[in-house]
């Protein structure tokens, strides 16, 4: 064949080769893809099993191990009642169990199957727990008058019972803070906790009433168990309104729940001596709709207001946080301390940064008043809602 024939015909029969090959190279992909939906399918299968599987299996006992038996037995609480003496598996083994230990049983009630975890394990997730905070008084900014009657009122007892001893006085039994957000409640409390080298333990409030349903109560009573073995201590209730508001409606029953909670709360206060080593600060934004019964001699009975601060107290907290950062030129103070009227504790630590984050923005090594005065516009732009450009 001429070299002319072969380009006549030689094109189009590779053309029809390659073709071919390219769907090939389509199906084998197909092929390779269903073959992977496959595989996804049957786990889906796999997993559906498993899930029939648990709904079918009838449900295990949960019970309180009292005491351990020498022949692999144990003898357990059940949550229905009785004590009973019930088998250990050998999945589970005698020596790991201990008396207090939340144990599963199977559905017969005749056999330890499982470990539980603690309830306290959940709870103190639940909880923050520090040791000893490192806020200290000289961190927070104005306030001068809550930190001195907070400091009376739960950092002496604490340090010096003896004062109070001696001159036969009882101080208050749980001081409750209350104001607008922002403003330096969980600060104080954690300086309050540093100042006295105790330990902190913060509980929200509607985190206990809306995570654990039905068990208020009960991690209630845990909470100020946690707090005596951590011992010197500070329990602080945070959003106590949501546990102990008066607009509780008893005939519902989630806030039914809600109220055995407070109960419960008042119970442990009530029982509680004020010259221990463990303290209750209660914090809230609504001390309108508390239940005044929480508010009663012997119980909250110190109230503090932390309110939004004043002009002294602004400048006070300016210069806290402009204190860490880097200026140039000079800063108008008085115009700052005045055109930030209303603001918060944490909008003003907000605005500083701000004024760094322009400061960053327009490549300088330091913050001077104009990044303040955009930081302020952007700060006061929030406050009302209308949302701006956020951090970088
Ligand atoms: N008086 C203050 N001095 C210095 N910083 C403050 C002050 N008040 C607030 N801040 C800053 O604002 C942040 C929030 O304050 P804090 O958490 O203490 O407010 P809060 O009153 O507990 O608010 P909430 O009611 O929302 O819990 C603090 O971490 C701190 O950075
Ligand atoms: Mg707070």
């Amino acid at each position: 064949m001429s070299d002319k024939a072969l380009d006549d015909f030689g094109p189009l029969e590779g053309e029809n080769a390659q073709d071919e090959e390219k769907e090939v190279g389509i199906l084998k992909e197909q092929v390779s893809s269903l073959k992977e939906e496959v595989e996804r399918l049957r786990e889906y299968i796999n997993q559906l099993e498993q899930d029939k599987e648990k709904a079918l299996s009838p449900p295990l006992i949960e019970a309180v191990v009292m005491d351990v038996l020498p022949n692999g037995r144990a003898v357990v609480k059940s949550s229905s009642g009785p004590n009973l003496v019930v088998y250990i598996t050998s999945a589970i083994g005698q020596n790991k169990l201990k008396p207090g230990d939340r144990v599963a049983l199977n559905q017969r009630g005749s056999a330890i199957v499982e470990i539980l975890p603690r309830s306290e394990d959940a709870f103190v997730k639940l909880m923050e727990v520090v040791e000893r905070p490192k806020v200290t008084y000289a961190d927070i900014g104005g306030l001068q008058v809550q930190m001195q009657l907070l400091r009376e009122a739960v950092e002496l007892p604490l340090k010096k019972p003896e004062l109070f001893r001696e001159i036969g006085i009882e101080p208050p039994k749980a001081v409750l803070l209350y104001g607008p957000p922002g403003c330096g409640k969980t600060m104080l409390v954690k300086a309050v906790a540093h100042e006295a080298d105790a330990t902190f333990i913060r509980l929200v409030g509607s985190e206990l009433v809306q995570k654990f349903v039905g068990e208020g109560a009960r991690l209630t009573r845990e909470l100020f168990e946690l707090a005596k073995k951590k011992s010197p201590s500070i329990i602080f209730i945070d959003e106590i309104d949501a546990v102990a508001s008066k607009r509780l409606d008893a005939s519902v029953s989630g806030e039914r729940e809600v109220q055995r909670t407070l109960m419960q709360l008042l119970a442990e206060i009530d029982g509680f001596d004020p010259l221990g080593d463990v303290k209750i600060i209660g914090a809230t934004n609504r001390l309108d709709i508390l239940d005044p019964a929480i508010l009663r001699p012997g119980r909250f009975d110190r109230l503090v207001e932390v309110p939004l601060p004043d002009k002294a107290g602004r400048e006070e907290i300016l210069k806290l946080y402009l204190k860490k950062i880097k200026l140039s030129g000079e800063v108008d103070m008085a115009y700052l301390v005045s055109s930030t009227e209303g603001m918060s504790g944490a909008d003003l630590k907000e605005l500083v940064t701000e004024a760094g984050m322009n400061a960053i923005r327009r490549g300088a090594k330091a913050v001077n008043m104009n990044d303040l005065k955009e930081a302020l516009a952007f700060v006061r732009k929030k406050e009302k809602g209308i949302s701006g450009v956020g951090y970088l």
